[in-house]
């Protein structure tokens, strides 16, 4: 066993996190000559949120397809649960997606099925013959944990954006997975049902003692989520921190992204 890292929390106790769960270092991917990650280090243990910011198109999305296998990379290493993904014939690498929550930048939901059906869909993919009793269990407990089981046998048409969001995080949810990647959760989203939606991403972290790495240039939502933020400029890991520490950095680059936070 690992040693644990360690932290202390707002009210002074302390929290511990468990060994490493992803581990990236000096990741590289280029398209052509565009070179996006060009450095790039991070590593996430057990149980933490680790938020990460960067400017628009500077790889954010690029570095979590990389870690589901969707984009292979051109050097470095990039392990999770210790396996190199570069590395993984296409079986190992659905075994390790079935461990993996990603929720996309759109909430892409299959429009032709109603919620419940957008739900059991994964259960069916990954799942592994559970009973039908069972299955409705698991739907019926997981619209509960969004707060949205009064909505289970609608289409996605006749939901709102938040609850469209919510949805797809519960779609992502189904199967408990031991990492959950987020890709822009509350964009897009009113600010009250954007905390809401943190405070769900918060609550699932306690729950299920889950990894995650969000995406998120919506500052309320990385101070809510973030144990610790990881700012990526010009492909590398340029400051990490958590938010109190980093929003003290006087570096102009690193000071743009707390602005207007408090
Ligand atoms: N499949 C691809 N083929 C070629 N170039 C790509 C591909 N995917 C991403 N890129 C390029 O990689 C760069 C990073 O894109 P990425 O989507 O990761 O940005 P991002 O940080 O997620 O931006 P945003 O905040 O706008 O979502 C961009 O220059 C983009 O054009
Ligand atoms: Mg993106």
């Amino acid at each position: 066993m690992e040693a644990t890292a360690q932290e202390k929390t707002k009210s002074g106790a302390v929290r511990e996190y468990g060994e490493p769960i992803i581990e990236i270092a000096h990741l590289q991917k280029s398209f052509g000559s565009n070179h996006v990650l060009t450095d790039f280090n991070l590593s996430i243990r057990r149980g933490e949120n680790v938020v990460v910011l960067g400017k628009s198109g500077c790889g954010k999305s690029v570095l979590i397809k990389c870690i589901v296998g969707l984009l292979s990379y051109d050097a470095g290493s990039l392990k999770v649960f210790g396996k190199e993904i570069n590395q993984l014939k296409q079986k190992e690498l659905d075994e390790l997606r079935a461990r993996i929550g990603f929720v996309f930048q759109s909430s892409a939901l299959y429009d032709s099925m109603t919620v419940r059906e957008n739900l059991e869909f994964p259960l069916r993919r990954h799942g592994k013959h559970k009973s039908k009793e069972e299955v409705n269990r698991l739907v019926e407990e997981t619209l509960e944990n969004v707060g949205l089981l009064h909505a289970i046998d609608l289409m996605p048409v006749e939901l709102s954006g938040g609850m469209r969001k919510r949805i797809g995080l519960a779609r992502s949810l189904i199967l408990k997975p031991e990492i959950m990647l987020y890709d822009e959760p509350t964009t897009g989203l009113d600010p009250i049902t954007a905390e809401e939606i943190s405070k769900l991403m918060l609550a699932m972290q306690q729950k299920y003692n889950t990894s995650s790495i969000i995406i998120s240039h919506d500052m309320h939502c990385a101070q809510l989520t973030a144990n610790r933020l990881a700012v990526m400029i010009d492909g590398i890991n340029y400051a990490q921190g958590t938010f109190d520490e980093l929003k003290k950095v006087t570096d102009p680059k690193v000071h743009a992204f707390f602005l207007n936070s408090h």
